[in-house]
């Protein structure tokens, strides 16, 4: 099965992860030297920054570079299948350009959404994107919103919908001190316990230093807790989902 990094910023200069192709190259050798075969390339998309136009042209302007990276390698280096990381806004679930940043040619978008609490407008977008503009949902990493949310009223209901969800490798890093769990990674550990069939793991990764390709990280730590059966099961519901 394919290894993915479901959530990257790796293509060189569109958003705040790799700056240029030198750190895109060696993200790119660092992803292979850990296994991974597909990377899904996800810069930020912010509607109130951007139009969808001007995102695609910097965004394939930024894959050429990387390409040329991947052809000139002495070695093959892992596939880029293109993407966005799209900012929850309110009207998303309505608006009908959004279905152009799914993930190379599916109907899967990668949300981020809101850190502060989830209101009825948001379960309401979230759930037209999903009936009405029939793409698949892929919330962002997903341990990063439940502290905002201090009514789970909201949470639930989104939770229920059919959606998926990504979660950043370095969560499932315990780095509870004294040994402890801490938080994030007990939720990390109990969602995927959950939600096995829909959940998708990403690095994240921004650059070689302090958000570095993890996925090998983050997959030790599952199999260290979960062992080898979870990972398998998060490899086959991606290579399902993105049809590879
Ligand atoms: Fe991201």
């Amino acid at each position: 099965m394919n290894l993915v990094d479901f959530h990257t910023h790796i293509l060189p200069g569109i958003d705040d992860g790799s700056q240029d192709e030198s750190m895109t190259r060696d993200m790119l050798f660092e992803e292979k030297r850990q296994g991974v075969v597909d990377i899904v390339a996800t810069p930020h998309f912010y509607a109130n920054q951007m139009s969808v136009d001007g995102f695609l042209e910097n965004r394939s302007a930024a894959l050429k570079k990387a390409e040329q990276i991947r052809r000139e390698a002495d070695e093959s280096l892992p596939s880029i299948i293109t993407g966005a990381e799209v900012y929850y806004f309110s009207g998303i679930g309505r608006a009908e350009e959004i279905p152009r940043l799914c993930i190379g040619d599916t109907r899967v978008l990668l949300l981020e959404m809101p850190f502060e609490q989830w209101t009825d407008d948001v379960l309401r977008d979230v759930k037209d994107l999903i009936r009405k503009q029939k793409l698949t949902i892929v919330l962002a990493h997903i341990e990063r919103y439940y502290r905002f949310q201090k009514d789970m009223d909201i949470w639930d209901c989104i939770m229920d919908l059919p959606l998926h969800t990504q979660i950043n490798a370095g969560s499932f890093v315990n780095k509870g001190r004294f040994l402890r769990p801490d938080r994030r990674w007990q939720f990390c550990i109990d969602f995927l316990n959950d939600h096995p069939d829909t959940l998708h793991m990403g690095s994240d990764c921004h650059n070689m230093v302090n958000r570095p390709p993890n996925l090998e990280k983050g997959r030790e730590g599952i199999k260290a807790k979960l062992g080898q059966e979870a990972l398998d099961c998060i490899d086959a519901s991606t290579a399902k989902l993105l049809g590879l």
